[in-house]
C-alpha cells in the first residue's frame, strides 16, 4: 500500500506500537514535518506529500481492534479538547466526528496537511500525526455511536419565497398587497431586482437613504430576512400602478432620451443595480427626481441629471414611464427544502447517511457546522469542485434550512466489511 513515504514517517510506523506509545508515533511524524519546513525533501528524494489513491484513503477501515484502540488515545490526547470526549463536539463552529464516515475522516486531515482544506486550527492541530496515527484516530472516530439528532426545526420547512412572503406582510398596507402601490408617493416594488430592493432596504436601514418611515421598517430585517422579501416581489407578477400621472406622456417621452442608456429604452433596466421605471407610481418619481436635485436622495450619477430638469419636465416624465408597461425580472425560483434535499441524497445517502466510505454523512451534524461549511463552498473558501457546483442558486435561506434539516436527521453508523482485494 501507498503512504506517505518520508523516512521520518516510516520510522513512525506503527510496528510494535501499541496505545500509550502514541508519543513516540507522534514524534517520528513530527520530525518529518520538520524535515519538509527545512526543505530537507530534496535530499530524503521527496518533495511535497504523494497525492493519495482511493485505496491509500480505505485504510482507516482496515483498522483492527489495536489501531482503534491506539487511535483513541490520540484522540484523547490531540481532539477532545475541541472535538469531544467521544467526538461529540460542544463548540459551534467544530464539526462532531463520533459515527462520521473514518475513510472521509482521513481523507480530510491529508487535505488539511498538504493544504488543501486551509483551516489553521486543524492544520496546527494535526501537523506532527504520521500517517497511521491518522489512519487508527479516524477509525476510532468511526466506530464511535453517532450524536443524537437536534430537534426538528420548529417552523418546519421555510422556503426563501415562503418566508420573504411573510415578512412582507407588514409591507403591503403601504406598497400594496402584492407590492402593486395604490396610494401615490409610496413605490411599487415589483418589476425590481432583488440586489436594487435588497441595496435600498440596506440604505434606508444605515439612514444613507434618508426616509424616517423606511427607516423603521428596514431597522428590524437582517440580510436574509431583507433578500427573501426582495425574492417575494421579484416573483410576483408586475402590473402599472393605479395611480394617477398628471403629466404629459409624450412630452415625457422625448425628455427620456438621456435616461434609456441605464433605465431601458421601455423603462426596464438591464443592471441589477439600476432601477426599471416601467409602470412605477408617477408622484413617487417625480418625488425621486426632485430629491436628487435637492439633494436629499444622495446619488451623484443622478443628482447631475436632475440638476437640468425643471418642475414640468419631471411630471412629463414620470407620466412617460408609469405608462410603460412593467416587466417581471429574470429571477429562478428557487428550490424548495425538500427538492434540495433530493439532489444532496443522492451523493450523502438517504437523510445524510452516507454509504459511501468517502462520503461526508450530514445527519446529526450540528448545524452551525455545517451552515458554516456550506457558505465556505458558496464562497469557494472551502474548495471542492463537486460541492461548489451544488451551491449554484443557493440562498442563504437554503443554506440555514438545509443545515436545520441535516442536524435533526437520525445518524446510523455504518459498519464495512473490507472484502480482500482479488488476486
Ligand atoms: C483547537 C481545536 C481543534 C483541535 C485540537 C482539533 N480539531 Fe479537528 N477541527 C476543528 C475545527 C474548528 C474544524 C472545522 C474546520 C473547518 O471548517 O475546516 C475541525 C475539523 C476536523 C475534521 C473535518 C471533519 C469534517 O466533517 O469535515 C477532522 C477530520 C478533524 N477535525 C479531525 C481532528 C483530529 C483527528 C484531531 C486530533 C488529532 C483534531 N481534529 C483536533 C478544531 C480542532
Ligand atoms: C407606512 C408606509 C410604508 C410601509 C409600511 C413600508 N413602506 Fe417602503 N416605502 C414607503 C415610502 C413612502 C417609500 C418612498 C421613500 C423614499 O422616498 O425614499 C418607500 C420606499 C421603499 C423602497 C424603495 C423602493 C425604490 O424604488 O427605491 C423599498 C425597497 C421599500 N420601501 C420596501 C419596503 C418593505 C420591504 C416594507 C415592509 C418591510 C416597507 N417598504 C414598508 C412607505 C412604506
Ligand atoms: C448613468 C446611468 C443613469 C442615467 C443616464 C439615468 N439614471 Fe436614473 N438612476 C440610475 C441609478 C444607478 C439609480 C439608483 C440610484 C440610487 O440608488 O439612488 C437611478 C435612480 C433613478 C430614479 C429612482 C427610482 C427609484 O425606484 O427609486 C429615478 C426616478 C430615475 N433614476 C430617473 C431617471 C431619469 C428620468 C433619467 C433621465 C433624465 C435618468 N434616471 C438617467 C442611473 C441612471
Ligand atoms: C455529486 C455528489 C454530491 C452532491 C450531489 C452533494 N454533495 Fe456534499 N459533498 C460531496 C463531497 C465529495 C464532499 C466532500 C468534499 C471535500 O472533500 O471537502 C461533500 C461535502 C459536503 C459537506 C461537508 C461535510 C463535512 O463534514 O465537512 C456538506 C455539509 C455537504 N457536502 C452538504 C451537501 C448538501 C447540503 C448538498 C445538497 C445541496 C450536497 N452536499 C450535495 C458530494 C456531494
Amino acid at each position: 500500500m501507498k503512504t506517505l513515504t518520508s523516512p521520518a514517517r516510516q520510522a513512525g510506523a506503527r510496528s510494535g506500537v501499541r496505545p500509550g506509545r502514541t508519543a513516540s508515533v507522534l514524534a517520528a511524524g513530527a520530525l518529518a514535518a520538520l524535515a519538509w519546513s527545512f526543505g530537507a525533501p530534496a535530499a530524503l528524494g521527496q518533495q511535497k506529500p504523494p497525492q493519495a489513491s482511493t485505496a491509500d484513503l480505505m485504510r482507516p477501515l482496515y483498522a483492527n481492534s489495536m489501531d482503534i484502540a491506539e487511535g483513541k488515545s490520540v484522540a484523547q490526547h490531540f481532539c477532545a479538547d475541541c472535538h469531544g470526549s467521544a467526538g461529540i463536539s460542544t463548540i459551534a463552529g467544530v464539526p462532531d466526528l463520533a459515527g462520521q464516515r473514518a475513510a472521509y475522516l482521513y481523507s480530510e486531515m491529508r487535505a488539511y496537511l498538504s493544504g488543501a482544506r486551509g483551516d489553521d486550527t486543524m492544520n496546527g492541530a494535526i501537523t506532527y500525526l504520521s500517517a497511521d496515527a491518522m489512519s487508527n484516530v479516524a477509525a476510532y472516530y468511526g466506530s464511535l455511536p453517532p450524536p443524537p439528532p437536534a430537534a426538528a426545526p420548529k417552523t418546519g420547512e421555510v422556503g426563501a419565497e415562503a418566508a420573504g412572503k411573510a415578512a412582507a406582510a407588514t409591507c403591503g398596507g403601504c406598497h400594496g398587497a402584492t407590492g402593486i402601490t395604490a396610494t401615490a408617493g409610496v413605490p411599487s416594488l415589483v418589476g425590481q431586482e432583488p440586489k436594487y430592493l435588497v441595496t435600498a432596504l440596506g440604505e434606508y436601514k444605515a439612514g444613507t437613504r434618508k426616509n424616517d418611515t423606511m427607516k423603521m421598517m428596514a431597522a428590524p430585517l437582517d440580510g436574509v430576512t431583507a433578500s427573501n422579501i426582495a425574492l417575494h416581489y421579484a416573483l410576483q407578477k408586475p402590473a402599472k400602478a393605479s395611480t394617477p400621472s398628471p403629466g404629459n406622456s409624450a412630452a415625457g417621452q422625448t425628455a427620456s432620451a438621456p435616461c434609456a442608456a441605464c433605465h431601458g429604452a421601455q423603462g426596464i433596466s438591464g443592471n441589477p443595480a439600476t432601477p426599471s421605471l416601467a409602470g412605477q407610481d408617477a408622484k413617487y418619481l417625480t418625488d425621486a427626481l426632485q430629491a436628487y436635485k435637492d439633494g436629499t436622495r444622495e446619488n451623484t450619477t443622478m443628482k447631475a441629471l436632475a440638476d437640468g430638469l425643471d418642475e414640468a419636465t419631471m411630471k412629463n416624465l414620470a407620466a412617460y414611464y408609469a405608462g410603460l408597461q412593467p416587466q417581471q425580472p429574470n429571477v429562478r425560483k428557487p428550490l424548495s427544502t425538500a427538492e434540495w434535499v433530493e439532489r444532496c441524497d443522492r451523493c450523502h445517502g438517504p437523510g445524510g447517511n452516507s454509504s459511501d466510505p468517502l462520503m461526508p454523512a450530514l445527519s446529526s451534524q450540528r448545524a452551525a457546522y455545517l451552515e458554516k461549511v456550506l457558505n465556505a463552498f458558496r464562497a469557494g473558501k472551502r474548495n471542492s469542485p463537486v460541492m461548489s457546483a451544488m451551491m449554484d442558486g443557493m440562498t442563504e435561506n437554503d443554506v440555514r434550512n438545509l443545515a436545520e434539516y441535516y442536524a435533526s436527521q437520525k445518524a446510523r453508523a455504518v459498519v464495512y466489511v473490507p472484502v480482500p482485494p482479488a488476486k
